[in-house]
């Protein structure tokens, strides 16, 4: 057997960076050589995921945008590793809160009341961190910026392949239309209360036989999911029907086979583009639902585990809904799994 034939992961990522700390960063490992790079591009998906309706106040203050450092010469990827960062536009009133330097030391902005929903309780445990903090700054979603950006790259990529991704919300709360989903998140933010939601991600014109039914880590909706389900607060992942197989048949779940001038087609798509852990052809469709966001501004009850007493969970500037921004995360998620499997299939040192 080959190495190309056992290697799994060709497009390579890791990110650093904390919330409130100077700048997010990652680097990117196994894009070819003569890929342009669109930095509009990059910062319009950077855009993207800061809005939607129901963001926080973070997001007008944010304002993202992408410096590459590293891989590119004259808008085009060098084949080497490529490094990217992007500025937190706040840091300027946190750089003492956050100093990297022992001797800046301070507890200001340390909380001590885990918050219901998020990382604090089993990450304080497992890092053995006294202040929350030092777990919030990377359990926050704040990172998911600089997975958009490495998303925005393997898209570029994906995209001289012809392959294309759009995404949209299917309900939040109890809504179903975008006028129904404003109401819904108004009524939220007026309780001081928070909302999730569902939403479809779409890509088109994928080649057929990425991944495979050889072995369990080689299945795309495998590893589709498990790039969906690890997005902050995403709670459920589905391909395509997926979420209606217990309650349909056979007659009416599968995507019948038929001839058309010769070529093979289907009427229908329920299998969402994936058969045997591999492509078919047809659309990848990827449904997955977002939890409601866990910062209450009416706050959920929790303990202090400083003072061991029952109390109210810190509140610290939130979204009332991102499910919109979750979307453009889950995208780009998907984008890099693909750009991946993309390369093991087409391995190539250069793009021409
Ligand atoms: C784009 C995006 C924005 C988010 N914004 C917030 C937020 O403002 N406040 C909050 O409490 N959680 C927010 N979350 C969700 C939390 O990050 C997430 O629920 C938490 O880290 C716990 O992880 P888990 O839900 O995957 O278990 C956001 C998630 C995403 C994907």
């Amino acid at each position: 057997m080959g190495d190309m034939e056992i290697m799994l992961e060709r497009f390579r990522f890791l990110t650093a960076g904390e919330s409130h700390g100077e700048c997010l960063t990652a680097i990117i490992e196994g894009l070819p050589a003569g890929l342009d790079i669109d930095i509009n591009f990059i910062n319009s998906e950077l855009q993207r995921r800061q809005s939607g309706y129901g963001r926080g106040g973070r997001m007008k203050i944010e304002s993202d945008t992408v410096k590459i450092t590293s891989g590119i010469r004259f808008g085009k990827t060098l084949g080497s590793p490529l490094a990217l960062i992007i500025e937190n536009k706040d840091w300027a009133n946190w750089q003492e809160i956050m100093n990297t330097a022992a001797e800046k030391y301070t507890d200001e902005k340390a909380f001590y009341a885990y918050r219901p929903g998020h990382a604090d309780y089993a990450g304080s445990i497992k890092y053995n961190h006294k202040d929350l903090r030092n777990v919030l700054e990377r359990s926050s979603a704040r990172k998911t910026a600089a997975e958009v950006a490495v998303g925005a790259i393997a898209k570029l990529l994906l995209k001289q392949y012809g392959i294309t991704c759009s995404s949209r919300i299917l309900q939040i709360g109890n809504g179903e239309t975008e006028e129904e989903f404003h109401k819904e998140i108004d009524k939220a933010k007026e309780q001081g209360d928070t909302l999730g939601g569902k939403i479809e991600i779409t890509f088109n014109n994928l080649p057929i036989g990425l991944g495979s039914y050889v072995h369990w880590d080689r299945a795309l909706d495998g590893r589709i999911a498990q790039a969906v389900m690890s997005v902050p607060a995403i709670k459920s992942v589905s391909i395509g029907d997926g979420e209606l197989g217990a309650e349909l048949s056979g007659r009416n779940f599968h995507d019948e086979i038929f001839l058309e001038n010769g070529e093979i087609i289907r009427k229908t798509n329920h299998a969402g583009g994936l058969e045997g852990g591999m492509t078919n052809g047809e659309a990848l469709v990827v449904k997955a639902i977002m939890k409601p966001i866990p910062t209450l501004k009416s706050p959920l009850n929790t303990v202090d585990s400083f003072t061991m007493t029952e109390t109210s969970s810190h509140f610290e500037r939130s979204d009332t809904c991102a499910v919109e921004a979750c979307a453009v995360v889950a995208e780009a998620r998907i984008a890099c799994v693909l750009a991946n499997e993309i390369m093991l299939k087409f391995p190539s040192d250069y793009i021409e």
